[in-house]
């Protein structure tokens, strides 16, 4: 589905991903996992189209997305989901959630998709109308993944979903996240909470200074002697 080859990508002078390769396959829950300054972020904006890289691809559904506008890549099916503080907080949770579908095709269908968002985040419809400054960082994380969801994504990415969530809370978060997959979506999750989340991952990549220096299944991964030292403290 995704298809990520050998993509460079630099901040002036400074390169921030070296060579970078990887793929995604349909219904696939894949991770990639680094520490702050990896480059994670940098991939990311990459693929949903706020970056260009200087060279390298991005192939989307056999379609090269590199050179494409932001709004474009949403267009195709691919979406983007920020860490929860970034909401317009004061808009209500209901305004945010609408801002998710924006592209005219998803407009449309805005009523029956806020409908499923509801239905996955129960406390979201009871705080519709709250402005969203007034939720707690859960209910933030999942405003975001509902306004993610709100522009019907095929592949959904997340940029540290755990970030400043409680650890019950970032398993719940992963448990929506395998409740998405089993609706047909792609995942593809970016990590610093590296036992959960090789644990839920079908396959996943280790980022260190802007390369790929590992990939594996998941569960491999965990029992990886690189892995256990550097990222689990074993
Ligand atoms: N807008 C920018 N301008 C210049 N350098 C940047 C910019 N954004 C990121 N960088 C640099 O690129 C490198 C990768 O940053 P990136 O944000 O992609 O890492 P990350 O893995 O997402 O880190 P974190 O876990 O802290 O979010 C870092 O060295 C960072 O300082
Ligand atoms: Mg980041």
């Amino acid at each position: 589905m995704l298809e990520v080859n050998k993509l460079n990508v630099f901040y002036g002078k400074s390169q921030a991903l070296r060579d970078v390769s990887l793929r995604v396959e349909e219904k696939e829950i894949v991770a990639l996992v680094g520490t702050n300054g990896a480059g994670k972020t940098t991939l990311l904006n990459t693929i949903s189209g706020l970056l260009h890289p200087a060279s390298g691809s991005v192939e989307f559904l056999g379609e090269r997305i590199d050179r494409l506008a932001p709004h474009r890549v949403t267009q195709l099916g691919i979406c983007q989901i920020p860490e929860g503080r970034k909401l317009f907080s004061e808009m209500t949770v209901r305004d945010n959630l609408e801002m998710g579908a924006y592209s005219s095709a998803a407009w449309k269908r805005k009523k029956e998709t806020l409908e499923r968002v509801y239905q996955l985040f129960p406390v979201l419809k009871e705080r519709r109308n709250q402005s969203a400054k007034k939720l707690s960082g859960g209910e933030r994380q999942m405003v975001a993944i509902g306004r993610g969801l709100m522009s019907s994504p095929r592949l959904c990415m997340f940029d540290e979903p755990s970030y400043g969530l409680a650890p019950k809370l970032f398993s719940e978060v992963l448990e929506v996240i395998k409740q998405l997959r089993g609706q047909g979506i792609t995942i593809f999750l970016v990590e610093q909470n590296v036992r959960n989340t090789l644990e839920v991952a079908d396959r996943a990549y280790v980022l260190e200074n802007g390369q790929i220096v590992l990939e594996g299944k998941g569960r491999d991964l965990l029992q990886n002697e690189l892995v256990k030292k550097a990222y689990l403290g074993l």
